[in-house]
């Protein structure tokens, strides 16, 4: 009996898969190498069912023998251990993110006397397609709110980029950019305090309120599918925190993240130059457990936010806020700073990875942003949030429309700035 490899993510299954599986099966014992949420994550958009949920479907597909992860987007270290006599794959990936993954596959091949099997594309139907389709069905609250868990697992770091309107929504939910053959897309959205406040006129302190915060998120909500963050400010009061944290996790909001501050709150990018007050420990974390205690799913995420370097109360304080917090229960920690150069977050950063208890780590890189996302990752942080460039890119724009109008008192010098009318009104589909 002749060894068939076929490696698939099997996410959207569809007639081109099971065209490929009749092949192999023509062939011998059919191997399936069912790429892992991580492997399929390197190079492309996280899948819309989980491993577990893949792996039952292609199991019980006719024509598949066995099932085994791979655990890579490149084939080899499977077909070294496996050794089959062919590996069955559609031609398409001749071009494209893979073609470098096909050439491997052809060289560890030719180790063993192995061939490459590659069957017509089939037309009509592609993943991209289907993907789109779901994404205009939408999601649940319950697949969105798991979603941020799952790229923490998937994902080295998991990019996060602030949405304060539907529109804002829309442009984290559908921004997309190829770069050396992978597709690079924000994996989630966050609900900054600071612009949903600013779009409102109203200054970052706590003043907008959750019915506000809460109309906001669902205009997002409405219009994407892919997790969202939320600033919670300072949480309230403890006994307030449990209702927050109820309303969140049943909208499907994946994570809130807290701040340790009391009293009346202001943006963290002020520091010490305004007044500002730190919550006790005692007290912060009886907010995170009260939180806990009141989630009814394990999912949701209470996230604890440290702001010792952004008042001046050192490093040592932030780490053992950092071991307390994590104690209390917090699902993750976020360190702020508004320095410059990003040596206190990577000093933190190190003394971080050596707790024996951790959660994963949250960086808001607005001030230090010169640092790439691969040393924020390389130095154990899990999330970056991109926390207000959306909104400070649209104002200078709109004020320089504002100001060319009033300077020629007419509107033809400002068309330039301004996207056409025609584009604007197919902008959102569904409006003619
Ligand atoms: C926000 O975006 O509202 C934040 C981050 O809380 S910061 O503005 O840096 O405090
Ligand atoms: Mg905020």
């Amino acid at each position: 009996m002749k060894k068939i490899y076929v490696g698939m993510s099997a996410d959207l299954i569809h007639p081109g898969h099971l065209n490929i599986i009749n092949v192999a099966k023509s062939l011998g014992e059919v191997t399936v190498g069912l790429l892992t949420d991580r492997a399929i994550a390197s190079y492309k958009r996280l899948p819309f069912l989980s491993y577990e949920q893949r792996k039952i479907i292609v199991e019980n597909l006719k024509g598949v023998d066995n099932v085994i992860a791979q655990e890579t987007l490149d084939y080899v270290p499977n077909l070294k251990k496996l050794k089959p006599d062919y590996v069955v794959h559609g031609d398409d990936w001749k071009t494209g993110v893979q073609k470098e993954v096909r050439q491997r596959v052809i060289d560890a091949l030719n180790e063993w006397g192995g061939k490459l099997i590659e069957p017509e594309y089939t037309p009509g139907i592609s993943s991209t397609q289907l993907n789109q389709g779901l994404k205009e069905i939408g999601t649940t609250p319950e697949i969105r709110m798991k979603r941020l868990r799952r790229l923490l697992e998937a994902k080295d770091i998991v990019r996060i980029m602030e949405a304060h309107s539907g529109l804002t929504g829309l442009i984290v939910e559908h921004t997309k950019v190829k770069q050396e053959g992978k597709n690079k897309e924000f994996d989630g959205i966050w609900i900054s305090s600071l612009t949903d406040s600013t779009v409102k006129g109203k200054p970052d302190i706590e003043f907008v309120d959750l019915t506000s915060r809460l109309n906001t998120i669902h205009q997002i909500l409405e219009v994407t599918t892919k997790p969202l963050i939320v600033d919670g400010d300072t949480g309230g009061i403890v006994e307030h925190f449990p209702y927050i944290v109820k309303t969140l996790e049943r909208l499907g909001v994946s994570a809130i993240i807290i701040e340790d501050k009391i009293g009346l709150k202001k943006n963290s990018l002020f520091g010490t130059d305004v007044e500002q007050n730190q919550d006790s420990i005692e007290n912060f974390c009886k907010k995170i457990s009260a939180g806990k205690k009141s989630q009814v799913t394990n999912d949701f995420m209470i996230i604890a936010r440290i702001e010792s370097l952004i008042l001046g109360k050192g490093m040592e304080d932030a780490i053992n806020r950092a071991k307390e917090y994590i104690k209390a229960g917090a699902d993750a920690i976020m360190i702020h700073s508004k320095e410059k150069e990003p040596d206190e977050i990577l000093e933190f950063c190190k003394r971080y990875k050596t707790f024996e208890q951790k959660v994963p780590l949250v960086a808001v890189p607005t001030t230090y942003h010169k640092i790439t996302e691969k040393e924020l990752s390389d130095n154990g942080v899990n999330i970056v949030i991109y926390a207000n460039h959306l909104l400070r890119s649209a104002y200078p724009a709109m004020v320089k429309t504002a100001e060319s109008i009033l300077l020629n008192e007419r509107a033809t010098e400002s068309e330039e700035y301004c996207m056409p009318i025609k584009d604007i009104l197919n902008l959102i589909p569904g409006g003619n």
